[in-house]
C-alpha cells in the first residue's frame, strides 16, 4: 500500500517536470492536435511555439502567455486556428503563407510584441474579442481582411498595412507611431483613419480612398499621399514636418481626384513641399502660415491660383509650373526669399518637377533666374536651353 502510494506520487513528481521542461522550452514544436494538448497545463510557455505543417484544426487550450514567439508558417491545410485563453505573446505573432486559414479566433488576446501577418489569402475577418491594445510593429500584408477589428493600438514604432485589396477601413486609436506609418496598395476605398494620432515619424498613405488625420501636429520624418482616390485632405493641427538634421518632406503625387488640401497651422517643413501629377488641383492656397522651407516649394500641375502667403525664408528653390495662365507677380513677394533657383511659370504645354525647363506656347507670365549673393545673374536651365538667352545672358557675365 505504502510502496503504491509512494511510486504513485513519484510518478507524479515526474510529470510535473516534464510538463515543467515542455512550459520551459525555447521552441516547442507542434505537429498534431494531442503535441499541443500536452502543453495545456503550460499556463506560461517559456520559449517559441511553432506550429508544424500537417494541422488542419490547431486549438491551444490553457496557453494565456507565450514568452517567446508564436509562429505558424506555410501551414498549407490549416483552417481553423484558435486560443481561447492566450492573453499576450511577448514575441512575435508570425502567421506567413498560411493558404487555407479562414477562422483566427483569439478572444483574450490584448498584448503583442509584433504583429507579422504576410500572405494569408483565406483569412477575411479576425475573432479578436479583447482587443490587442498593445503590440510594437504592426505589419499586415497581403490578406483579404475586409476589417482590422481587434486591432486598435495606441503607441506603436510601425504600423504598415498593405496590399490588403479588401480592406475598407483602417480606424486606429494610435497616439504616437514612432517609427512609421504607412497605408498602401489596400482596397482604394479604404478608410485611413487616425483620429487621435498627434505625432508620427513618417507617414505614408497611398491607394486610399479617405485618409483623416484630425488632431496630427507633428510629422517628425516625412509625410506622403501618393495615387490618393480622395478630394481633401486636411490636417488641421499639423505644424511642422521633419527635423533640422534631416529634413521631411510633404509630397502630394499623382491624387487624381484631389481638389483641395488644407493644412492652417503649418508653419515649417524642413524639406521639400511638392504637388505633382495632382490633376484635379485648381488651388494650392492651404498653406496660409508657411513661413520656413529648409528644402525647396515644387509645384506643378494645372493649377489656377497657388500662394504661399507667410514665406519669410526658402532655402532651396522654388519652381511652379502650370498648364494654366498663372500671373508670377502674385509671388513677388516671395521671390526674394527663395536661396535656389526660383522659377514660376504658367501656361506652360508640359509642366515639370524642379530642374526641369518650363515649356510654355509663348502665353504665359514666366519668370526664371535670380541674382546669387555676390550679386551676379545665375542662368537657370530655363535659361540655358535657349540658346538665344544663353547669347544674352553671356553678356551679363
Ligand atoms: C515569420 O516566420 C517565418 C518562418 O519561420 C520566417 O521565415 C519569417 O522570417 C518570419 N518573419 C518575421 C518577420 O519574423
Ligand atoms: C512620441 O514618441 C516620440 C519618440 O518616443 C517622442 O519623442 C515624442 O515626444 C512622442 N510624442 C508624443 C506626443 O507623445
Ligand atoms: C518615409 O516617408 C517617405 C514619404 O512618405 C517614404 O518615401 C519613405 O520610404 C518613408 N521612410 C520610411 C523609413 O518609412
Ligand atoms: C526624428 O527624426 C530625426 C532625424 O531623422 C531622428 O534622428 C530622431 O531620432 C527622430 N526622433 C524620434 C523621436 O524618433
Ligand atoms: C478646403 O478645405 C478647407 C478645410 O477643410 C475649407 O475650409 C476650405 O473652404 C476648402 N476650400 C475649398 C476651395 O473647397
Ligand atoms: C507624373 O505623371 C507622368 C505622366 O503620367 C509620369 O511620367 C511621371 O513619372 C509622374 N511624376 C511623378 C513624380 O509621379
Ligand atoms: C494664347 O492665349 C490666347 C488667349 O488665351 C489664345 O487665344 C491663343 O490661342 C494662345 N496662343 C497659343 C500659342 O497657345
Amino acid at each position: 500500500m505504502l510502496r503504491k502510494i509512494l511510486l504513485a506520487s513519484l510518478a507524479l513528481v515526474g510529470a510535473v517536470n516534464a510538463q515543467r521542461g515542455a512550459c520551459s522550452a525555447t521552441t516547442t514544436v507542434v505537429q498534431t492536435q494531442a503535441d499541443i494538448d500536452n502543453l495545456q497545463s503550460c499556463a506560461t510557455l517559456g520559449g517559441d511555439l511553432v506550429l508544424g505543417p500537417n494541422l488542419v484544426t490547431a486549438t491551444l487550450n490553457g496557453i494565456r502567455t507565450i514568452k517567446g514567439d508564436l509562429i505558424i508558417s506555410n501551414c498549407l491545410v490549416l483552417q481553423t486556428l484558435s486560443a481561447p485563453e492566450l492573453g499576450s505573446i511577448e514575441g512575435k505573432f508570425n502567421m506567413t503563407s498560411l493558404t487555407v486559414l479562414n477562422s483566427c479566433s483569439f478572444p483574450a488576446l490584448r498584448s503583442v510584441g509584433e504583429i507579422y501577418w504576410q500572405t494569408l489569402p483565406a483569412l477575411s475577418s479576425l475573432t479578436f474579442t479583447a482587443t490587442v491594445t498593445q503590440a510594437s510593429r504592426v505589419i499586415i500584408t497581403d490578406t483579404i481582411l475586409e476589417s482590422l477589428q481587434g486591432i486598435n493600438l495606441v503607441t506603436v514604432q510601425q504600423f504598415n498595412i498593405n496590399n490588403n485589396r479588401y480592406l475598407k477601413e483602417v480606424k486606429v486609436q494610435l497616439t504616437n507611431v514612432t517609427d512609421s506609418l504607412a497605408i498602401e496598395f489596400n482596397s482604394p476605398a479604404v478608410a485611413a483613419s487616425f483620429p487621435n494620432l498627434v505625432w508620427c515619424n513618417n507617414a505614408t498613405f497611398r491607394s486610399c480612398g479617405d485618409v483623416q488625420l484630425p488632431n496630427l501636429g507633428v510629422v517628425n520624418g516625412s509625410l506622403g499621399f501618393f495615387e490618393n482616390g480622395f478630394n481633401d485632405l486636411s490636417a488641421p493641427k499639423l505644424t511642422s514636418v521633419g527635423t533640422g538634421t534631416q529634413g521631411g518632406d510633404i509630397t502630394f503625387a499623382n491624387n487624381k481626384k484631389l481638389t483641395n488640401v488644407s493644412m492652417p497651422q503649418i508653419t515649417t517643413v524642413f524639406g521639400t513641399v511638392q504637388f505633382v501629377n495632382n490633376s484635379n488641383v485648381e488651388e494650392i492656397e492651404g498653406f496660409p502660415k508657411l513661413s520656413v522651407v529648409h528644402g525647396s516649394i515644387d509645384v506643378s500641375g494645372e493649377f489656377d491660383k497657388a500662394d504661399f502667403p507667410a514665406i519669410k525664408d526658402i532655402r532651396g528653390g522654388f519652381n511652379l509650373q502650370t498648364t494654366a495662365q498663372f500671373d508670377c507677380d502674385k509671388l513677388s513677394g516671395l521671390k526674394s526669399s527663395v536661396k535656389g533657383k526660383y522659377v514660376c511659370s504658367g501656361a506652360v504645354t508640359n509642366p515639370g518637377t524642379e530642374g526641369t525647363t518650363p515649356n510654355t506656347n509663348g502665353n504665359g507670365s514666366s519668370s526664371s533666374g535670380k541674382k546669387n549673393s555676390a550679386g551676379r545673374f545665375t542662368v537657370g536651365n530655363s535659361l540655358a536651353a535657349t540658346p538665344v538667352l544663353v547669347f544674352f545672358a553671356a553678356l551679363f557675365l
